[in-house]
C-alpha cells in the first residue's frame, strides 16, 4: 500500500504518510552512520556519531511502539528528502581528500540530516496531537529531543573543534547568543541628496 499523492486525503493519512517516510529515514540514517564513523578522524566526532548510532537504533524502536500503538505494521515509504541528503553526503565523502575538511565537511552533511529529523518530528508530534493521538508523541518528542542535541554538538564541535581555524583561534567559552557575532557595523547614515541651498526665507 502506497501513499501517493491523491491517496492522502485525511490528516491521518498525511500522518502515517510522514511516520513511514520517517521510518525509512531513521533506517537509512542508521546503514549512513558506519560510513561516516569510517571516515572521521577527529576522535570527538568520530565518539559522537558513535553515540548517535547507537541512538538511531533506539530511536527506530521508539517508532516500532508508535506503530503498535497505532496498530499498524512497521513500514518505511521511500523518501526522496532523505534520499537526497544522504547522497549528497556519501558524494563529499568521496571527493574530500584532506582529513580535516573531512571531518568539517562531515560536521555539515550530519547537520543537513538533524535539520531534516528535526523537521518531521516536529510536524508528527503537531499531526498527532491533532488527531487526538497523544500516547504516540513521547516517541516522538524522545527522539526530536536526541537529534536536537545531536545538532547541538555538532555546531559546537564545528566552532571549536573541528573547524581548524575555529581550533587555532582557540576562543574560550564565546557567548551563546550568535546574535552580536558579525554584528555589521553601524549602518553608515544614508547619504542625503545635497539639498538645494534654501532660498532666503521669503517671510521675514
Ligand atoms: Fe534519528
Ligand atoms: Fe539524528
Amino acid at each position: 500500500m502506497g501513499f501517493f499523492t491523491k491517496d492522502i486525503k485525511s490528516l491521518n493519512d498525511l500522518f502515517m504518510h510522514g511516520l513511514q517516510d520517517l521510518y525509512y529515514a531513521e533506517n537509512q540514517i542508521m546503514k549512513s552512520l558506519p560510513a561516516m564513523i569510517e571516515k572521521a578522524t577527529n576522535e570527538q566526532l568520530r565518539a559522537g556519531f558513535e553515540k548517535h548510532l547507537a541512538e538511531t537504533e533506539g530511536q527506530v524502536h521508539r517508532l516500532r511502539q508508535v506503530f503498535e500503538l497505532l496498530e499498524t505494521e512497521p513500514k518505511g515509504d521511500k523518501c526522496p528528502a532523505i534520499e537526497g541528503i544522504l547522497k549528497e553526503g556519501r558524494d563529499l565523502m568521496s571527493e574530500i581528500g584532506d582529513e580535516d575538511v573531512m571531518n568539517v565537511g562531515l560536521v555539515a552533511a550530519a547537520q543537513a540530516v538533524e535539520h531534516y529529523e528535526i523537521t518531521r518530528y516536529g510536524a508528527l508530534i503537531a499531526w498527532a496531537t491533532e488527531l487526538g493521538r497523544t500516547d504516540v508523541v513521547p516517541m516522538f518528542k524522545a527522539n526530536l529531543a536526541e537529534e536536537k542535541a545531536t545538532d547541538q554538538k555538532l555546531t559546537q564541535m564545528a566552532e571549536r573543534r573541528v573547524n581548524p581555524k575555529a581550533e587555532k583561534t582557540d576562543k574560550p567559552s564565546k557567548p551563546k547568543s550568535t546574535a552580536r557575532r558579525k554584528a555589521p557595523k553601524a549602518a553608515a547614515r544614508p547619504v542625503k541628496a545635497k539639498r538645494p541651498a534654501k532660498k532666503a526665507r521669503r517671510r521675514a
